[in-house]
Order: structure tokens, then C-alpha cells, then sequence
């Protein structure tokens, strides 16, 4: 099993003091940001400022990745490769946003490859793929299976939103209010199109921020749906955020309780010679126990129970 992404803090990259205070962080993931919430003219100065973090700061067996821009501007290629050459033995990802093709995915593998080589890394470095354009959703199948250092699924709903020209319904455009104007959850389709296909591959899907860091219980109802259409994890984009999605992320007292009676009532029908059990009014069979393992699984991958 791979390490958990149930939270992931999103840092502003050429924001120093605010690295060290996200390495202290309960987040599973550090991811630090070179794309949109870094200033055009602070561009050179936050890849310089990243390496240097990735470097000085004790990181203490968290995930730490880095969102460089995309391929297709000035910035993009040169993230890559700085980032690559200069912290690659630290970096456990890039994050490529704006991932419209496999071609995008194959050309960062190749160059990682060629920085990993000239460096003699043994460890690969990882690659997570935003998927935030009409395109990208569309071509998801071919990107999900482009190389084998894809760890990650990522929807963006904001700049998803502007590629299908969708209504703006809130003012970060970052998963608020959705509700306010679709019976439903608007992005549905989208989200699940994307767990199919990251779940196809066997990597994680993970859900794009909640915009308003002042509503635990918007951010909860979101996180909540993501977390049932079969998302992994959330990005955080303010520290109150991450103890909220890791709750949601992981299986709950009551989670652990109904799958240890289910794999239980399951072992003893197995044993009188039956393939399904009643559990409290319930049927239980093969499926059930299926899902209840997967749960039990990732609560001891977690720590939360000895298996
Ligand atoms: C994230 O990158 C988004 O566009 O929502
Ligand atoms: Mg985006």
C-alpha cells in the first residue's frame, strides 16, 4: 500500500517562513506550490527559494512534493529540471498541473529519467497529474496510464471550471456552493471519471481544495462526497483544513466496528459451510466482505488498529 495522501497542504512557494511551519503540520502530503499561487515576477525566485527549503528543512517522513508549472509555459520545463537536479533525492513528487495528454506525462518521465541518471539516483522520482481542463478529462484513460511514476489522480475543479466555461458560484471558485446551483453534485461526472480511471491504474485520486478556509462544514460536506465517490484525499489550502479531511479520509470507531462484525459473522458462515451471514438484518456476502477487508486494510495501514 502506498503512503497515505489523505491531506495535502498546498504552500505558496516563494512564502519561506511558512515551509517550515507546514513540515510541523499534521498533513500527510507537503505539496509546495510554483504555479498559481505564486506571482509571475516571483516565479525564479520561488524555484530558488523551494530547493533550498527541500533541502534545510527536516521533513520528517512526510510526503513532500512540489507543483511546477505547466509544460506548456516558460516556467514549466525549468521547475522540472531544477527541481529534479537539484532535489531529487529529497522530492517524493512533481506535481504537473494542466495535464492535457499523455505527451505531458511521457516527457516529464523521460526527463526525470535523464536527471536520475546523470545524478545516480536509486529512488524514482513520482509524478502526480492535475486534471483541470475539458481535454484532460477527456484523454484521462491515456494520461493514467502513461508511465509507471504516475502516484496520483488530481481533479482542479477551479481551472476545470473555467475550461468548461461553468458558472462561477462562489468567490474562489474552489468547490463552494456548488450546491446552490446544481440539484446534485455538479461535479459528479467529473470526479468519478477520474477515480475510475486513477483506480484502472492503481494510483490515488485525490479532490481538489475547499476555497473558503473559514467553513469546516462546507469543507466537511465536500470532503465527505469526494471521500464517497471513492477519492483517497483532499488538498488543504489553510492548516485548520487538514485535521478535518484527515478525519473524513480515515475510517471512523463505528467504520472499524461494522467491518470487524461483518468479517467475523463472514468467518463463522464460512466455517459452517455458507457463502453470506445476517448481520444485524443485514445480508453479507462475499461483495460485503470485500469492502469490510479494504476498510480493516486501511485502518491498519493507518495505525488506528493491530490487525
Ligand atoms: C487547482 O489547481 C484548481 O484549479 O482547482
Ligand atoms: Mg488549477
Amino acid at each position: 500500500m502506498m503512503k497515505p495522501r489523505r491531506s495535502i497542504l498546498s504552500v505558496p512557494g516563494h512564502i519561506e517562513k511558512m515551509h517550515r511551519k507546514a513540515s510541523k503540520s499534521p498533513a500527510d502530503v507537503i505539496m509546495l506550490d510554483l504555479e498559481d499561487s505564486v506571482p509571475v515576477n516571483e516565479k525564479d525566485n520561488a524555484r530558488k527559494i523551494v530547493i533550498r527549503s527541500l533541502e534545510s528543512i527536516d521533513w520528517a517522513g512526510k510526503t513532500v512534493t512540489a507543483r511546477i508549472n505547466s509544460l506548456d509555459t516558460a516556467f514549466g520545463y525549468r521547475d522540472l529540471i531544477a527541481l529534479g537536479q537539484e532535489s531529487g533525492s529529497i522530492l517524493d513528487a512533481v506535481v504537473i498541473p494542466k495535464v492535457d495528454h499523455c505527451g505531458d506525462i511521457h516527457f516529464a518521465d523521460r526527463l526525470l529519467r535523464g536527471v536520475e541518471m546523470h545524478r545516480g539516483l536509486s529512488r524514482q522520482i513520482g509524478i502526480e497529474a492535475i486534471i483541470e481542463s475539458a481535454i484532460g478529462l477527456e484523454k484521462i484513460s491515456e494520461i493514467a496510464g502513461a508511465s509507471n511514476r504516475l502516484k496520483t489522480l488530481v481533479f482542479g475543479v477551479a481551472d476545470y471550471s473555467a475550461s468548461i466555461g461553468a458558472r462561477l458560484v462562489s468567490i474562489s471558485g474552489h468547490g463552494e456552493k456548488e450546491e446552490s446551483l446544481y440539484p446534485g453534485h455538479r461535479w459528479n461526472f467529473a470526479l468519478s471519471r477520474i477515480v475510475m480511471a486513477a483506480k484502472a491504474h492503481g494510483v490515488m485520486a485525490i479532490d481538489a481544495p475547499y476555497g473558503n478556509y473559514t467553513d469546516p462544514d462546507g469543507l466537511r460536506r465536500s470532503a465527505l462526497i469526494a471521500c464517497a465517490l471513492g477519492c483517497d484525499g483532499k488538498w488543504a489550502i489553510h492548516p485548520d483544513q487538514i485535521e478535518p479531511i484527515n478525519t473524513v479520509f480515515s475510517p471512523s470507531a463505528e467504520d472499524i466496528d461494522r467491518a470487524r462484525k461483518v468479517l467475523a459473522a463472514y468467518d463463522k458462515a464460512r466455517s459452517n459451510g455458507r457463502g453470506a451471514a445476517a448481520v444485524d438484518g443485514r445480508m453479507i456476502d462475499a461483495a460485503t466482505v470485500r469492502l469490510a477487508r479494504q476498510l480493516w486494510d486501511r485502518a491498519i495501514h493507518l495505525g488506528l488498529v493491530k490487525s
